[in-house]
């Protein structure tokens, strides 16, 4: 007997395509998800995902078996589209049989998820608009995340409520939906579920976990935070790319935000030209999330967070997260 029985029915679905006891899966977070949080997860009946961001083919080999050792237990790997090795990283995956492989990033490129079948593995794709998700999960997909604006990390322009709203009532009963983005509690999971999600994904929440190897000024950082500190890069000159990431506010943030005026105002001097300050926008950040999980410098490095990090006040481990999770969402299902 379960305790939580209405919640795992609603997850079943879910449970049976992810192999696990609870259909939680533990978002891929770049330098955060590795083997330490990702068999936590497993471990405690939810799915851990390895972010595999831009490791190398042999990293990604050393990662998956390192992972294998801590857990017996299911668990998936991330692998970002245009990652330039990743029918390599495919292989990889292939090689230690992992059950699913999330691709993210964009569009799977031609041959990618063949690919991925090919080892016998699932393909979990993500999806920003009705159309894209259908054309998904039509050639190939076996399950679908989608992602409101407010999750860390990359994000989208749509908030998650107004995604469900739109994608679970056309895709749940036909397709497998997971629902990510501000989730911090189990009372919104039970509505998402209600709504025909078959389990969520959440990021945030797991990030400063016991088990997770942020840096302590990293996870120190998190604790007083509110919602309104995770906030979305804003791009200040349509000729500069920015592509939208939720983190919370320090002093990189404001200096990326001055970096921006100061090659908008070279590009309209003419003292640069396009190809060149495209390149510096777009270094600005480049390797700033380690700097901020690993290195633990929280005034320059990314500190990619969602929204829901108000609801992240302490180091908790991660079987006590899962179970709060699944006892809010039981108590909410349990007073319909
Ligand atoms: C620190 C951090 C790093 C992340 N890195 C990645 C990543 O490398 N790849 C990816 O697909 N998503 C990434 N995400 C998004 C998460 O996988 C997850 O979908 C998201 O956090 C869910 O929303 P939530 O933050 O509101 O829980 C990241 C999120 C955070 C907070």
């Amino acid at each position: 007997m379960t305790a939580y029985p209405k919640t795992q029915a609603l997850m079943q679905r879910g449970c049976d395509f992810l192999g696990t006891d609870y259909a939680i899966l533990c978002g891929a977070m770049s330098w955060v998800s590795e083997r330490n949080l990702v068999s936590a997860i497993s471990n405690a009946g939810g799915f851990g995902v390895i972010a595999c961001g831009a490791m190398t083919p042999e990293l990604l080999d050393r990662e998956i078996a390192g992972t294998s050792k801590l857990t017996s237990k299911p668990f998936g790997v991330n692998l970002i589209t245009m990652h330039p090795q990743l029918f390599e990283l495919i292989e990889v995956c292939g090689k230690h049989r992992v059950g699913h492989v999330v691709l993210a990033g964009g569009i799977p490129p031609k041959g990618s998820v063949e690919a991925i079948k090919g080892h016998g593995a699932k393909v979990v794709v993500f999806a920003p608009t009705l159309a894209l998700a259908k054309k998904l999960l039509r050639s190939g997909g076996d399950a679908l995340v989608i992602e409101g604006m407010e999750a860390g990390g990359h994000i989208g322009p749509v908030s998650t409520s107004v995604l469900a709203q739109e994608m679970l009532p056309a895709l749940s009963e036909e397709y497998l939906v997971f629902v990510a983005g501000g989730i911090g509690r189990g009372e919104l999971i039970a509505g998402y579920l209600e709504m025909g999600a078959v389990g969520v994904q959440l990021g945030t929440r797991f990030a400063c976990a016991t088990e997770s190897i942020a840096h302590p000024d990293f996870k120190k950082a998190f604790f007083p935070a509110n919602a309104r500190d995770a906030v979305a890069s804003v791009q200040l000159d349509p000729r500069l790319p920015v592509i939208p990431v939720r983190a919370l506010k320090n002093k990189g943030t404001e200096e990326f935000t001055a970096k921006q005026r100061e090659v908008g105002l070279l590009l309209d001097q003419g003292s640069v030209d396009m190809g060149e300050a495209q390149l510096r926008i777009e270094h600005f950040w480049a390797g700033a999330l380690k700097r901020a999980v690993i290195d633990g410098d929280v005034e320059n490095g990314s500190l990619m967070a969602g929204q829901s990090v108000g609801m992240v006040t302490q180091e908790e481990p991660v079987a006590e997260i899962v179970a709060a999770l699944m006892a809010e969402s039981e108590a909410a299902l349990g007073r319909r």
